[in-house]
């Protein structure tokens, strides 16, 4: 295979997103879609990645950080073609180049690497990938000549009505001879409706200098979509959102339905996992098998063991670890703690900062209250101790091993083990209160 440096093209403002925020960081599943072409890329065992950035260029290199890519800085977004020519005095020693767009989240490494060996096994001086669509939409069309060969690309807004009917399209990823691609590059003009330097006119650059162009068909068009508009942002996240679910599903995941389950990328599950609708997991979270989770479940950043059982309507927050078997049940919250196996949290608690131990039963409505308006507090509740209903636990407190936390009480200092707390007011009970408030209720049995 022929040594190949990766340019992403990352400096548009995207102006069809309406937003302050660059485009390319626009997230897709909670992850900017500029990272999607990243990640193929490096998947697809390309090493050197030039990200070209302008518009927000400090945002997003912020968001990618500095380490791991060469930056070329693109000071006016002057066009795709202006963007490559940014790069190419920065880009390290290589003879191919392959160019992709920032706002192609789609994308596969299976593809890019059937791309980069079709261009290789053609020698071809330029491989565009295109694809074939009913509609081309706004998408580029790739013009052929009367031996089929590809001769030009012409943009939509530029187009006549018999190009426009072409269904082939440029994905805007292209695979290039580097040593041909420098002898055309400057040839670039900005003579088009937008009056910009098109990238894709570096086709008909080529040919007429007589070098070899063709395309490689991707199958999948949905892999070529770009991103331009916050409704293409919904469809192509669907898309991402559709390839994790049924990933999740031949991998021995059952989901009841799958319409309503929205799972990160980030996200692993063991099989035998069921999955309720409106189930919502994100960022990095491991689960273990037999969990059954839902419904109206949000699950952040947490780790599960085996057997757990989640929900309905629970939120685990960051930090959160669950042991094998544990149930967190209805409107509980649980965020930074630790549950032992086997401890249950069945309804009605908030758990904040915590470290449960192994057995425990944590009554109906207990609350930690970790939080004193300016500092966090941590909980600790020993193996098979038993918190009784409607307590709060004003941390920083213990509850020792195998003690008992009456219902109701407010504990605000350590219980050792094997013991009762109890910390509420004692009942009394008034006789004849009732009638000595409202005589209508005199007790006739006097
Ligand atoms: C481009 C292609 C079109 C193709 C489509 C595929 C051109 C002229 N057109 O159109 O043929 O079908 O992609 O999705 O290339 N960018 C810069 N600097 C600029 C302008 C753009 O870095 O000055 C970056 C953008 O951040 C974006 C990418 O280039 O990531 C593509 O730009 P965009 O404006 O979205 O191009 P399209 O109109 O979609
Ligand atoms: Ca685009």
């Amino acid at each position: 295979m022929r040594q190949m440096t990766a340019v992403i093209l990352a400096a548009g403002q995207g102006t069809r997103m309406k937003s302050n925020k660059p485009k390319v960081l626009h997230e897709a599943m909670h992850k900017p879609l500029v990272q999607y072409v990243i990640t193929a890329v490096h998947h697809a065992d390309i090493e050197d990645i030039c990200i070209v950035v302008g518009h927000g260029a400090d945002e997003v290199k912020k968001a990618l950080g500095e380490e791991g890519y060469i930056y070329a800085l693109q000071e006016q977004q002057l066009g795709t073609g202006h963007a490559l020519m940014q790069a190419m005095p920065v880009l390290p020693p290589s003879d191919s180049i392959m160019v992709l767009c920032g706002d192609t989240p789609l994308l596969t490494d299976t593809t890019l690497q059937q791309l980069r060996e079709y261009f290789t096994a053609t020698e071809a001086a330029c491989t565009i990938m295109t694809t074939v669509l009913p509609d081309g939409g706004n998408y580029g069309r790739i013009v052929r000549d009367a031996n089929d060969e590809v001769a030009a690309i012409v943009e939509a807004r530029d187009a006549s009505a018999e190009e426009l009917a072409i269904g082939e399209i440029n994905s805007g990823v292209y695979c290039f001879d580097r040593e041909a691609l420098t002898m055309v590059i400057d040839k670039l003009t900005p003579n088009n409706s937008q009056g910009e330097y098109y990238l894709t006119d570096i086709i008909s650059e080529l040919r007429a200098i007589g070098k070899k162009v063709n395309a490689y068909v991707c199958q999948d068009a949905d892999e070529i979509m770009g991103v331009n508009d916050r409704y293409q942002l919904f469809q192509a996240s669907e898309i991402l959102r559709k390839r994790k679910n049924m990933a999740l599903m031949l991998s021995g995941v059952t989901m009841v339905d799958p319409n309503t389950v929205y799972i990160d990328d980030t996200v692993e599950i063991s099989p035998d996992c069921i999955i309720e609708p409106q189930v919502y997991i994100e960022g990095v979270c491991r689960i273990g098998s037999g969990c059954h989770i839902g419904p109206s479940v949000k699950i952040s950043n947490s780790v599960l063991g085996d057997n757990c059982e989640v929900g309905p309507f629970c939120y685990l927050r960051p930090g959160t670890v669950l042991a094998n078997g544990v149930k967190a049940g209805h409107f509980v919250e649980i965020k930074k703690s630790h549950v032992g196996s086997g401890s249950k949290v069945p309804h009605l608690s908030y758990i904040g900062d915590a470290e449960i131990g192994e057995g425990v039963n944590i009554g109906c409505g207990t609350i930690t209250c970790n939080y004193d308006g300016k500092n966090k507090y941590s909980t600790t509740i020993e193996d098979e101790a038993f918190i009784g209903c409607n307590t709060n636990l004003v941390a920083p407190v213990t509850v020792g091993h195998r003690s008992t936390i009456a219902a109701g009480s407010t504990i605000t200092e350590d219980v050792p083990e094997d013991s009762l707390a109890i910390a509420r007011g004692r009942q009394r009970n008034i006789k004849g209160w009732t009638e000595a408030k409202d005589p209508r209720y005199k007790n006739n049995d006097e």
